[in-house]
């Protein structure tokens, strides 16, 4: 969505080979910025490898994300615990504290997730590490407002991508996962992007600290029974 508006987009991912057949399908000047987000000796050199290209660093999608294992609390390890906070959250202050540095304006734009704003049983590392992430999207919008970056955050609920394969095994869980959502379908990646792209445009220029829901209305859901059953729910 950021290519088809216009962008130049540095493709970041922990392998090469993705994040330059990424770049290669976006076309244009897109190139690849591989490296670990959870790494301080990495954040800075993926900043580098676009500044050092002669390009400015207008935006920062802070995308890069993990789940952990739906487990019982008991079952959770520590260092499964520790890996998705790292991914998920270090890895945005790392990323974000990188690009401030070299940003002129524009502005950072995290991925957190309804996980992060309602509870979820078994989601002790995702969750939590997702509320964190709201919560830095704040923080960081105060401070960097008068240097005129906003950041901001999107929350998407249940997209169609590879991460929900931790949820999805077979069609009759997608359907119990949609019933659950008043608007009865999962969303698509395209429908995150694209409220990625109007944050980052002029369109949302007065708008900073704000975490927007992309969700069919899951979040504000909280009736008995289905979200989208035909006849509408129980109250
Ligand atoms: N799919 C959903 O339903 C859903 C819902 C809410 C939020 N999200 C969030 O959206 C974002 C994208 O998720 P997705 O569903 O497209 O999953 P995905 O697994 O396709 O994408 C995550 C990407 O992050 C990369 N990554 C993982 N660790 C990294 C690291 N240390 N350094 C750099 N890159 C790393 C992975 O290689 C992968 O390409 C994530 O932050 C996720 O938490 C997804």
């Amino acid at each position: 969505m950021l290519a088809e508006a216009g962008a130049t987009v540095a493709v970041n991912d922990l392998d090469a080979v993705p994040a330059e057949e990424a770049a290669a399908q976006l076309g244009g000047d897109c190139f690849a910025v591989p490296g670990n987000v959870t790494s301080e000796a990495a954040a800075h050199p993926i900043v580098a490898g676009v500044v050092d290209r002669g390009h400015d660093l207008d935006f920062l999608v802070n995308n890069a994300g993990v789940a952990a294992p739906l487990v019982p609390l008991a079952d959770l390890s520590s260092e499964d615990w520790q890996h998705v906070i790292d991914v998920n959250l270090k890895g945005a202050f790392l990323m974000s504290q990188a690009a401030a540095a070299v940003m002129r304006g524009g502005c950072i734009v995290n991925v957190a997730s309804v996980a992060g704003l309602v509870g979820f049983p078994a989601s002790h590392a995702y969750g939590v590490s997702k509320a964190a992430v709201v919560m830095l999207t704040k923080t960081l919008a105060t401070e960097l407002a008068r240097r005129r970056v906003r950041v901001n955050a999107v929350a998407p609920g249940l997209i169609e991508a590879p991460m929900l394969d931790v949820m999805i095994r077979n069609s009759e869980d997608s359907d119990a996962l949609a019933a659950r959502i008043p608007m009865g379908r999962l969303g698509s990646a395209e429908e995150v992007g694209r409220v990625v792209a109007f944050l980052c445009s002029d369109s949302a220029s007065y708008i900073t600290g704000a975490v927007l829901p992309v969700d069919g209305g899951w979040q504000a859901f909280g009736a008995a029974g289905p979200a989208s059953r035909p006849g509408g729910p129980s109250c």
